[in-house]
């Protein structure tokens, strides 16, 4: 009667890795498959029958396909793409969005093209949108950036309002930190930078949250339809303070170092696995996310 927080699979956002490469279990995520299309559309279809809300595409491509502006994110029959018709065609219930960012197609692994050693900020604006219609065009819901450009949520809007696409929505990852939250994940999707950092791009954690309100508000004024906290757990603070100041609804991205730290705990033994789940998805929606990415949805549709 008296709990005011509530868990359910409709909150919940999977991450799916689909691969051109055969089926794989990520080695630092025990749990966590790269999936070949078939095998994650039938997976998918298995979580949309358990109630889940939505899917949050990520592509693994072969390292052959890697250039240095990562143009294998704009071919029209790329893996994301394939997933997303195939989960169209399957009338796949959940929610569609897909990740926007070019560093799991880029040979330098970094989030858009460079200019000397950094990220090119305004060039990789035009090739952001040029993802998005394309991501559109294959059947996303919705559309997730992650690289955290300056001013990529109205370049993005503008791109597939031009295109005719102006019925899709935005999860912009406004706040997002720079850190070492997301190290398993790069194994995941290839992704880690070859040279660097992404300091350049991404927040600094020793800021205040005055900082990412200021994010979220400014992307907000862009045309997000929802912001984005991450990582989750470690940035509970943050979560409240941008659930207080904006008025569309705030996702929290619990990373993959957040999942490893959890099963690698739970297979030593020390933990309770799925109480600690639980209470740390639980902590997450008290502080204020509407819905929350993670890597746990098998165990949560044996345990919600
Ligand atoms: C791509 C992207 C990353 C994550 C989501 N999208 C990695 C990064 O920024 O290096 C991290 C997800 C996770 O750690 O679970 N930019
Ligand atoms: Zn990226």
């Amino acid at each position: 009667m008296v709990k005011r927080i509530t868990l359910t699979k409709a909150d919940i956002i999977v991450p799916v890795f689909v691969t051109e490469g055969t089926k794989a279990e990520v080695a630092s995520m025990p749990g966590v498959f790269q999936r070949p299309v078939a095998d994650a559309a039938d997976w998918l279809d298995a979580l949309a029958g358990d109630g889940f809300g939505a899917f949050l595409a990520f592509g693994v491509v072969d390292r052959s396909r890697k250039d240095d502006t990562g143009s294998e994110a704009l071919r029209s029959d790329n893996i994301v793409c394939q997933l997303l018709r195939e989960a169209k065609h399957r009338q796949n219930p959940m929610t569609a969005i897909t990740d926007l960012c070019f560093c799991e197609y880029t040979d330098h692994g970094h989030c858009g093209p460079l200019s000397h050693d950094t990220v090119d900020n305004d060039l990789t604006l035009d090739l952001l949108s040029q993802q998005a219609v394309n991501h559109a065009k294959a059947g996303a819901d919705w559309i997730a950036p992650s690289g955290a450009m300056d001013g990529m949520v109205a370049a993005i809007r503008r791109g597939l309002d031009d295109a005719g696409h102006g019925d899709k929505a935005i999860l912009s990852y406004s706040v997002k930190y720079a850190g070492a939250f997301y190290g398993p994940f790069r194994d995941a999707a290839d992704s880690a930078p070859s040279f660097g950092d992404r300091r350049g791009y991404q927040m600094d954690p020793a800021r205040g949250v005055d900082e990412a309100v200021r994010e979220a508000e400014l992307d907000v004024a862009e045309g997000a339809d929802l912001v984005m906290v991450k990582p989750a757990g470690p940035y509970l603070d943050v979560i409240a303070a941008v659930r207080a100041a904006v008025r569309v609804p705030v996702v929290a991205y619990q990373t993959s170092a957040e999942y490893a730290m959890q099963i690698a705990a739970e297979r030593n033994g020390w933990i309770d696995g799925d109480g600690v789940v639980l209470e740390s998805l639980l902590a997450i929606k008290r502080a204020g996310a509407d819905a929350i990415i993670t890597y746990h949805a098998d165990r949560l549709a044996r345990l919600l």
